[in-house]
């Protein structure tokens, strides 16, 4: 596996790669877990060649705590993408992505400004720039992104759609674990009382997919889910929002046509985001 911190070396490894057929791309923040290997894994399916990135991206944290305390595990995080048979990975320092000089955002209007977007302001345009960087830096034929950012999904395949970006996007459903909270970094900095509240999201989603099945609105599955996080005092519903999951418009009544549920809450200082997928029965 070859490690690549500079455009120069990645481009080279790239290239390389190339001459054995299509290159599959996974973007990461490290401290990876089986849902990163997931998308790993998804992208040795179908590519000769996989990169990975750790680039724990500054423009995407709204607090720059958040930013500092985000766990950085790179030896560890390198010995999962060897072993999971990535070919190259690139891990960037900040001036290589960002130089002082930069004057360009990539910003998706309307997608970055409702739902999580309005708990997380400017999180949204972070993610498209970063993204958009290291899509034209790596060159990949495709990309892989998890199910469980929901909305970042839908935020990086509208920001490929508008830039007529040549890679195709593919989504991979969440990996939970065993008590059904979905994998995330983001899980290792909660305190022990604050992880054993977490299957509260799940527990609210379920909830919420059954009243859904049972024949009741939208609107009263979206109730369903305030009230379920409510009976755990150590979460803060944050949003919780069903929506149409190609055009993102809210989505209304009993459900005819399949919907995305995205829910987020505060655990302490940490902020969780679950989703899930309901089509009529
Ligand atoms: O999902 C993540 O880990 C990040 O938001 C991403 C896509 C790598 C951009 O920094």
């Amino acid at each position: 596996m070859k490690i690549c911190r500079t455009i120069a070396e990645i481009r080279a490894a790239v290239q390389e790669m190339r001459k054995n057929g299509s290159v599959g791309l996974v973007t990461t923040m490290g401290a990876l877990h089986a849902g990163h290997i997931a998308l790993v894994n998804a992208a040795t399916q179908a590519h000769a060649g996989v990169v990975a990135t750790i680039f724990v991206n500054p423009s995407q944290f709204g607090n720059p705590s958040d930013l500092e305390t985000y766990p950085r595990t790179e030896e560890q995080d390198l010995a999962m993408l060897r072993a999971a048979g990535v070919g190259a990975v690139f891990l960037p320092a900040v001036e290589e992505i960002y130089r002082a000089s930069d004057e360009t955002i990539v910003e998706t209007t309307g997608l970055a400004h409702v739902f999580h977007g309005l708990v997380r302001p400017g999180h949204y345009r972070g993610v498209a720039t970063v993204v958009t960087k290291l899509f034209n830096i790596v060159g990949a034929d495709a990309a892989y992104f998890g199910e469980k950012d929901y909305q970042q999904l839908a935020v990086i395949r509208r920001m490929v759609y508008d830039l007529h970006v040549p890679i195709a996007i593919h989504g991979v459903p969440t990996v939970r674990e065993a008590d059904g909270v979905a994998m995330s970094s983001r899980n290792v900095r909660l305190t022990p009382e604050h992880r054993a509240a977490a299957p509260i999201l799940i527990a609210a989603l379920t909830a919420a997919e059954a009243l859904l099945h049972a024949g009741e609105t939208v609107e009263t599955a979206a109730e369903a889910i305030a009230a379920t996080i409510r009976t755990q005092p150590l979460a803060v519903l944050k949003a919780v929002d069903i929506v149409d999951p190609t055009t993102f418009a809210p989505a209304s009544g009993p459900l005819t046509a399949p919907v995305g549920i995205m829910v987020s809450a505060e655990f302490g200082d940490i902020l969780l985001i679950d989703q899930k997928e309901v089509s009529p029965r």
